[in-house]
């Protein structure tokens, strides 16, 4: 496989390959937190990730949603279509948590009747500010149509992925996705992850996802080997 790096995140780096509309994704066991401020390597957590978001896509593919998910091809990489990514990063909130509750001043743990749906803008330099559907047209990051397209999706995925995590004994909290252009249509793309999703013990509340890292709850990698156990299991 001819591997030409495309880029490189804080987590993933992108490689090229022979086929047209194929990419390489390689999970790093890199990991950051406050924008890039903090900063640690957390051992294996890219096979973790790897296998985590490996299972989602497949069972998200099952009940009928397109992801840049083809397979996973080892323990680090996964085989993807080529996207071009929308720089926007998609959050969905079920129980107040993070930001949002810094942001309004309200306790962790509420459980909201509708899920609430945020948009920021993917830039670094910018630390990803939370923006609006006006915002987000009239700056050119997407259109009005496909943020509709967004949107439905990202409301069918947390219903989706609520049950399944129900079902692993663990309570979906907040999430963030990202979606990307292919075909004339927008797909899920980048990762489903304890780095990517706020995910709390069902009987517990205990935190299993990156949580355990931005704030030095220690154990990192055990709440992510947990939440792949689970999901094996069911
Ligand atoms: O920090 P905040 O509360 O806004 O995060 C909401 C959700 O989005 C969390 O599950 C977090 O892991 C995820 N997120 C992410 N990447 C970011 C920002 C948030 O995966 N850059």
């Amino acid at each position: 496989m001819n591997k030409e790096m495309l880029y490189e995140g804080k987590a993933k780096k992108v490689y090229k390959t022979d086929a047209a509309g194929e990419y390489v994704v390689y999970f790093k066991d890199d990991a950051t937190a406050f924008n890039g401020v903090k900063k640690d390597t957390l051992a294996e957590k890219g096979i973790l990730n790897n296998s985590i978001s490996s299972i989602l896509f497949e069972l998200l593919a099952k009940e009928g949603v397109e992801s840049h998910f083809i397979k996973k091809l080892s323990e680090r990489e996964m085989l993807v279509k080529a996207v071009e990514i929308v720089q926007l990063e998609v959050i969905v909130r079920n129980i107040s948590a993070g930001s949002m509750s810094k942001r309004l001043g309200i306790e962790e743990g509420i459980v909201f009747q509708e899920p609430i749906f945020e948009l920021c803008y993917k830039n670094d330099a910018l630390g990803d500010p939370l923006i609006n559907d006006d915002h987000a047209v009239a700056i050119g990051l997407a259109t009005r149509e496909e943020i509709a397209q967004i949107r439905e999706q990202t409301m069918k995925i947390n219903t989706l992925l609520k049950e399944f995590f129900k079902k692993a004994g663990l309570k979906l909290v907040d999430f963030k996705l990202e979606f990307g252009r292919y075909d004339g249509k927008v797909i899920l793309a980048d990762e489903i992850s304890p780095d990517t999703c706020r995910l709390w013990d069902i009987e517990t509340n205990e935190k299993m996802d990156k949580d355990r890292f931005r704030r030095d709850l220690g154990n990192v990698m055990e709440g992510y080997k947990k939440v792949l156990q689970r999901l094996e299991e069911k």
